[in-house]
């Protein structure tokens, strides 16, 4: 299968001042793609996607060590009902069942993570055993005719390197280049599309300032460090990619959020909103595609030390040229500069952030793990719920935003740069019935996924240079904080057995893969 890209060489990458920030209502109005069949463009990629901490297992088989979700699991009261990711959907053995189910739903590619704990237990040493998971793993999806897309950080750092200041400390970064250089020495003949990290908002954010993730560090100071480190070692890793895998695609998959002001009249919460906006996407957006920090962020967090953290030539190194850029999206929210202590319980979303993955509560029984907010500087950003559904992680079901979501990206950044977007997670949780016959008839995300896929044909119509699609997830899996009580999945993992059940959502999905097209709502 190939890939049509752009190339690479020649772009420099454009320093500059932040794109302005002009809050903009929700669209809430009939489009051409609201109902009716809605065709995608030939050679639309429809894929799924996973981690490797989230369904693996194997936690200590074949020279595996800890990595810094393996000893967060280990905190009371961290992760809902003690799980942990030992077993999980055990795929590291049943890979190849999985490879088949993938086939079974017409997938034309698998979006999932390298265990740096795996193929690096000890963040220095070369695992062979744990490397040549991988390499068989991605002989089956080329047999399979399903295109194997790399992550090669979804969250789960060795612990020994968090012993050694973890993401906060300098290194980690040329640690990360280390391991990126042995992936591509094994397999950059072989996977076309590497993304570096997923999500760093999260690995910074939920993981150094909020406590929500591993490895449940509380400080602001200790979130921005790390957020810089995560981009310099994405940008060494690019460099290092591009050596050895010449042919590939490179990027990076970050996760957004739509920010709107409450009242679009009141200044104060434009400015909350620009502030959401702000930590939660241009602060990683900028550094990348336009090589400088947001000034009006700089500002925002001057007392908290990140300035000093910048080296000459680091921000060259993490806006080197990518291919493609990952976009996840779940939801947006609309904040205000003053707290509503009603709607913000309602939406069950902490202060500080509007955004999806500030809002990981567990269950409040047992022993009480403390968490903060992720926003580094979150006095005067509320959220406030809007009244919209939300699913079963309460998050506000907004599929408009990721119409607003991928055109902005696309005339804002990704645009003038030529870099292809491709959305790498969407989807939904939802309290999942099992029949009697065992099969789950899950209305509720195939009416998720339609919805999203509608607004995202309504962002290639506008313009938005889209190739791909990837539901979030190819099956239920372990959901961090939340552990195994949340499921995103096509196919329903029955965890006793490990029985793989297509849900109606994953049916459909299959049927929407091999036409190319969503069909009339019914
Ligand atoms: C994203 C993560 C993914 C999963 C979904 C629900 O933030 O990348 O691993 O947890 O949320």
């Amino acid at each position: 299968m190939t890939l049509s890209m752009p190339g690479t060489g020649a772009r420099a990458a454009a320093p500059g001042t932040a794109a302005p920030f002009t809050p903009s209502a929700p669209l809430v109005r009939a489009t051409p793609n609201s109902s009716g069949r809605v065709e995608f463009p030939a050679g639309f990629l429809w894929g799924a996607a996973t981690a490797a901490y989230q369904v693996e297992g194997a936690g200590a088989e074949d020279g595996r060590l800890d990595s810094i979700w393996d000893v967060f699991c280990r905190i009371p009261g961290a992760v809902h009902h003690g799980d942990d990711g030992m077993v999980a959907c055990d795929h590291y053995h049943r890979y190849r069942e999985d490879v088949e189910l993938m086939k079974s739903l017409h997938l034309d590619t698998y979006r999932f993570s390298t265990s740096w704990a795996r193929v690096v237990p000890d963040g220095r040493t070369v695992n062979p055993r744990g490397l040549d998971f991988y390499s068989r793993l991605v002989d089956e999806l080329l047999e399979a005719d399903i295109m194997p897309w790399l992550t090669l950080y979804h969250w789960d750092l060795p612990q020994a390197l968090e012993e050694q200041g973890g993401w906060p400390a300098r290194d980690a970064a040329y640690r990360f280049a280390d391991y990126a250089a042995v992936m591509g020495d094994a397999l950059g003949d072989r996977v076309p599309v590497w993304t570096t990290l997923n999500e760093p908002w999260c690995s910074a954010f939920l993981g150094y300032t909020a406590g929500v993730h591993a490895p449940g560090k509380k400080s602001p100071e200790l979130g921005l460090a790390a957020a810089h480190h995560l981009m310099l070692g994405h940008g060494l890793a690019v460099e290092t990619l591009r050596e050895r895998a010449p042919q590939a695609s490179l990027g990076i998959t970050l996760n957004f959020t739509v920010s709107d002001p409450v009242d679009p009249d009141n200044p104060a919460d434009v400015d909350a909103a620009r502030r959401d906006d702000g930590m939660f996407n241009r602060i990683f957006l900028d550094p990348v595609l336009r090589g400088a920090y947001p000034q009006d962020i700089l500002v925002d967090v001057a007392h908290l030390g990140l300035a000093e953290l910048i080296e000459p030539g680091d921000l060259e190194i993490i806006s080197t040229p990518i291919d493609v850029l990952g976009v996840n999206y779940y939801n947006g929210g609309a904040v205000a500069a003053t707290p509503d202590p009603e709607s913000a319980t309602a939406s069950g979303v902490p202060d500080g952030t509007a955004g999806p993955d500030g809002a990981r509560e567990h269950d409040a029984t047992g022993p009480v793990w403390e968490t903060r907010s992720p926003n580094p500087v979150p006095d005067g950003v509320h959220p406030r719920s809007r009244g919209l559904p939300i699913t079963d992680m309460g998050w506000e079901v907004q599929p408009e935003g990721l119409t607003r979501l991928l055109v902005r990206i696309q005339e804002d950044y990704t645009g003038p740069r030529g870099t292809a977007l491709f959305v790498t997670e969407n989807g939904a949780a939802y309290p999942d019935v099992v029949e009697q016959d065992g099969t789950v008839d899950d209305q509720d995300r195939l009416a998720f996924l339609d919805a999203h896929l509608r607004a995202l044909k309504d962002a290639i119509d506008a313009g938005a240079d889209v190739r791909g699609y990837f539901a979030w997830s190819l099956m239920d899996n372990f959901e961090w904080a939340l552990g195994y009580a949340k499921r995103f999945g096509l196919t329903r993992v029955d965890y006793e057995t490990q029985e793989r059940t297509v849900k109606s959502s994953g049916r459909w999905y299959a049927d929407v893969a091999r036409d190319n097209a969503v069909p009339a709502r019914g």
